[in-house]
């Protein structure tokens, strides 16, 4: 996940600091603690619908420390894990994680960074419940993630491409600019990665300043 999300963000400019990020559809918050290591972000946000994800999420930083805990009584466990365990759980440290629908609640604001990834689709194919779908739900997600940009920030969404699926227009109707890049990822599974190659697009887009 961590070499997906490095490429995701080559595509914007990475020798500036991004003090607010949000991470939509964060899950089970495993993408807001790659993106934010990978950014350096002072303030994180994810956000998901469902609170069991969220809940999920707000365990790692205890689940770290009883690792550590753990890694104290037992010899087995190699000293690189102890400390790649302790920076993480600094870094959850600065993350806030919050139930929330993206087509229809007001979403953390004055962010440089709105990521996402495989949220946009899903919305469209009115899975994981999404009753506000279809070309109607993307649009009002994009509109609302985009009203919690600041001047400048960037939305970079990564998403399912071909068969029709091309959200572009809708991130230029509500006036940010940008475009889209087909590219193949093959995606990751429960236990490694699928040999299998899909069509995503990352859309990279801006608001203006
Ligand atoms: C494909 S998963 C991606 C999870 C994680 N970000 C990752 O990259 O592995 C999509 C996530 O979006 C969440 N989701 C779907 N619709 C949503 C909505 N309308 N508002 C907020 N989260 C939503 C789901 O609960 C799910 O966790």
């Amino acid at each position: 996940m961590q070499k997906d999300i490095s490429e995701d963000l080559d595509t914007i400019p990475t020798n500036q600091p991004y003090q607010r990020i949000c991470d939509f559809g964060c899950g089970d918050g495993l993408s807001t603690l790659n993106l934010t290591s990978s950014l350096g972000a002072e303030k994180a946000f994810g956000v998901d619908k469902y609170e069991s994800n969220i809940n999920r999420a707000k365990l790692w930083g205890r689940a770290l420390t009883k690792f550590i805990e753990l890694s104290e009584v037992n010899d087995d466990i190699d000293i690189d894990l102890q400390d790649q365990a302790t920076k993480v759980i600094a870094l959850h440290q600065s993350i806030e994680f919050k139930v929330g629908d993206v087509a229809r609640n007001e979403m953390p604001s004055n962010l440089n960074i709105a990521y996402c990834n495989l949220l946009l689709v899903n919305i469209y194919k009115s899975a994981y419940e999404n009753q506000l779908s279809g070309i109607s739900g993307v649009e009002a997600a994009i509109e609302n993630i985009s009203k919690s940009l600041v001047g400048g920030g960037y939305f970079l969404a990564i998403e399912q491409y071909g068969q029709g699926l091309d959200f572009n227009y809708l991130f230029e109707k509500v006036g940010l600019k940008g475009n889209g890049i087909p590219f193949l990822r093959k995606p990751i599974t429960t236990d490694s990665r699928a040999f299998f190659v899909e069509n995503r697009i990352r859309y990279v887009y801006r608001k203006c300043l």
